[in-house]
């Protein structure tokens, strides 16, 4: 279970305060999955970044799997991160020096899994990728769509509770981004991972259970 109790986010450049999000509330199921919409600017970031533990918010709660992320210590925090959430950035950040396999055994790796275990999973979730045959490509020889895989299967390989996705496809063409959202909502389905998207496109939009949109810091149901 997520939840997200009202939630507050002030940017203060000491001249203007910016009320970027208000008392915004957001509960997620196992297996739900969340359209986050609304014009750029609007604070999908920002709610993918707080719920996600990566940005502090102003006041208001995150609880995920009964546990209040405030009330862990930093290091806590960090642990908690690695092993019940996956983030997806719209533009990867994977390791550029490390391959296909690398990047994807990470999460795993530090979580002291043992390596043959570790093999065996990576493996496989290259296989449902279909990026077999470039197992061993360093990430600056693949395609715009085939790093995005990549990144999905980093996020989704050590099972999280939770994935935040902030524009997964935002810099694919239509059919690519289709095929790999589909791909990330089947993955998240079959594991009962909840997922958080943040998307300007219709077409992701639509295959996600619920749909909300942010309209001048507060959340809208569509
Ligand atoms: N660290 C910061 N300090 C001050 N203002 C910030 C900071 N981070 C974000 N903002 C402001 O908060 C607002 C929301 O930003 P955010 O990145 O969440 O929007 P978004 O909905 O994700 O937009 P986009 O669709 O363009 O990605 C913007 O006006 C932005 O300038
Ligand atoms: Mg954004």
């Amino acid at each position: 279970m997520f939840v997200c109790k009202n939630i507050n986010k002030v940017f203060d450049d000491g001249q203007n305060k910016n009320h970027i999000l208000k008392n915004i509330n957001i509960e997620l199921k196992e297996g739900e999955s969340l359209a986050v919409t609304g014009a750029s600017g609007s604070g999908k970031s920002t709610l993918l970044h707080i719920a996600s533990g990566l940005e502090d918010a102003c006041s208001g709660e995150i609880i995920i799997d009964n546990i209040k992320m405030s009330q862990l210590k930093d290091y806590e925090q960090s642990k908690f991160r690695l092993e019940k959430i996956g983030f997806i950035y719209q533009f990867h950040h994977l390791i550029k020096e490390l391959n296909v396999f690398e990047n994807i055994s990470l999460p795993l790796l530090l979580q002291n899994m043992k390596k043959d275990e570790v093999f065996g999973y990576v493996n496989d979730i290259i296989d449902k990728i279909g990026l077999s045959k470039r197992k061993y490509f360093q990430i600056d020889k693949l395609s715009g769509g085939e790093r995005q895989r990549v990144a999905i299967a980093r996020a989704i390989i050590n099972k999280p509770k939770i994935i935040f996705a902030d524009e997964p496809t935002g810099n694919l063409d239509n059919k690519n981004a289709k095929n790999i959202f589909s791909l990330l909502n089947d993955l998240a389905k079959i594991n009962n991972t909840i997922l958080m998207v943040a998307t300007h496109d219709d077409q992701l939009t639509q295959m996600l259970d619920k749909k909300i949109a942010i309209i001048s810091g507060e959340i809208k149901s569509l």
